[in-house]
């Protein structure tokens, strides 16, 4: 992957109106918002035809159901006779049937029955009685929507993001836990408070001596991801004392904060794997040297427990890098054996910029067939979630102060680090290109 060699030009600001401003909060949702692919859901969370759910982005309501085996379908959520909406407390279902006034369509938003049908005397024949269909793709195992239905498909919009990512397999991973938090801040601010790296000196403090925090970020098109190129078992230059240690006690407890603090990129098996390390190399091993064979031990230990492997290199691995955020709203970081997933989206109808919804899903491969029962937990208040990885905590406690902050008069602007916040530049860049704000 590109190392960093963008030459720097001036110092880049992101303005406090893109964060705080009603007028901008109503540009994304006329601009934004309709135009674009985002994440509705996961295809797992569908198991069987029939079943369906709601996603609500600002004023709208989309319908996700399974409507065949192979098939998943979206729709607006509006009843084509008087707009009622359809669904409200979406469960397993054989068709959809109106509450208001009766009519019915199949799985596949096709009308089947109208009460006194005959009432409209044959000149229904000509009118389209179909629910309306909404854009609906996915990618690794992922259900994405647009409404927009003249866009081009998901996989152009995903671009070199999904190139990237392919190789870790995420349709083969399966929901590990899952919550959402309402929070008093912009839905930009809580994204762009977990697609950098630079605040983890500060923020987190139990990680820099486990982890070079010094990460890269890059633009890529829409999209703009984070690499690491320190590598395992380095640790932060910021460090004062003591020197470093044995690498492999370095690794084992990253990895340990990693699967049990944040519930992130390992699973509590890759670091039972890694602890092989302690008998099988030298206390004075290279950080690169025991990085490789900590994969080789996840490989077998993963294949062993019928779990599997992705079919990826260790180049491909490399390239994943260690953060993508995918455009508009949505974050990963990715894994072989797991990966954590974060989206924001205004709350309501989308007309408050200094509130969101902020929802987590970590991702853990399990054996083929097998999907652990999974509740998603919603908690209006952040403080109230009990089970809160205390890395997470950490974040969300500067949300709130962070939107007061902007909206301060005082405050001139987001001076954003060149290196290690240009994937927020680029992402407030993409935005107000897409609404026509320069
Ligand atoms: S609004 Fe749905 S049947 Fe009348
Ligand atoms: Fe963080």
């Amino acid at each position: 992957m590109a190392d960093q060699d963008t030459k720097i030009e001036r110092v880049e600001l992101v303005s406090p109106e893109d964060y705080c401003s009603p007028e901008f909060a109503r540009r994304e949702k006329e601009r934004m918002w309709p135009k674009t692919w985002q994440v509705a859901c996961r295809e797992e969370e569908l198991p069987k035809v029939g079943d369906q759910l709601i996603y609500e982005i600002c004023e709208d309501s989309i319908l996700i159901v399974r409507s065949s085996p192979d098939v998943i379908s979206a729709f607006h959520n509006a009843c084509p006779h008087r707009g009622r909406q359809l669904a409200t407390d979406p469960r397993r279902t054989r068709e959809f049937v109106c509450p208001f006034h009766g009519w019915r369509f199949d799985l596949h938003g096709k009308c089947t029955h109208i009460p006194y049908k005959d009432d409209w005397a044959g000149t229904l024949e000509g009118v389209d009685t179909s629910m309306t269909a909404v854009r609906c793709e996915s990618w690794g195992g992922w259900v994405f929507i647009n409404l927009d239905a003249a866009s081009g498909s998901l996989r152009d919009h995903l671009g070199v993001a999904a190139d990237r990512l392919d190789p870790f397999g995420f349709g083969d991973q399966r929901i590990r836990w899952t919550a959402s938090v309402e929070l008093n801040a912009n839905w930009k601010l809580a994204l762009e408070a977990f697609n950098e790296g630079y605040h983890i000196q500060t923020t987190h403090p139990q990680l820099p001596p486990v982890f070079d925090d010094r990460t890269l970020t890059f633009g890529a098109g829409l999209h703009g991801y984070m690499t690491s190129p320190a590598g395992f078992g380095s640790v932060s230059k910021l460090r004062k004392s003591p020197p470093p240690g044995d690498v492999r006690l370095i690794i084992m407890e990253f990895m340990r904060q990693q699967a049990f603090d944040v519930q992130s990129v390992f699973a509590e098996r890759d670091v039972t794997a890694a602890a092989r390390m302690l008998t099988e190399l030298p206390a004075d091993v290279s950080g690169e040297e025991a990085g490789i064979a900590v994969m080789r031990y996840r490989m077998e230990a993963a294949i062993a427990s019928g779990v599997g492997w992705p079919e990826m290199t260790l180049e491909q691995f490399i390239d994943g890098g260690v953060v993508w955020h995918l455009f508009p709203n949505t974050i990963v970081l990715p894994g072989p054996t797991a990966s954590l997933w974060y989206r924001a989206r205004p709350l309501g109808r989308g007309d408050d910029p200094e509130n969101c919804i902020f929802e987590f899903t970590a991702l853990e491969r399990y054996p083929p067939g097998y999907s652990p029962n999974v509740q998603k937990q919603h908690f209006k208040n952040w403080k109230d979630f009990a089970g809160l990885p205390p890395f997470l905590a950490q974040d969300f406690a500067n949300l709130p102060h962070l939107q007061k902050g902007v909206r301060s008069r005082g405050f001139r602007g987001a001076i954003l680090n060149p290196v290690q916040e240009e994937i927020i530049a680029n992402f407030h860049r993409q935005l107000r290109r897409m609404m026509d704000i320069e």
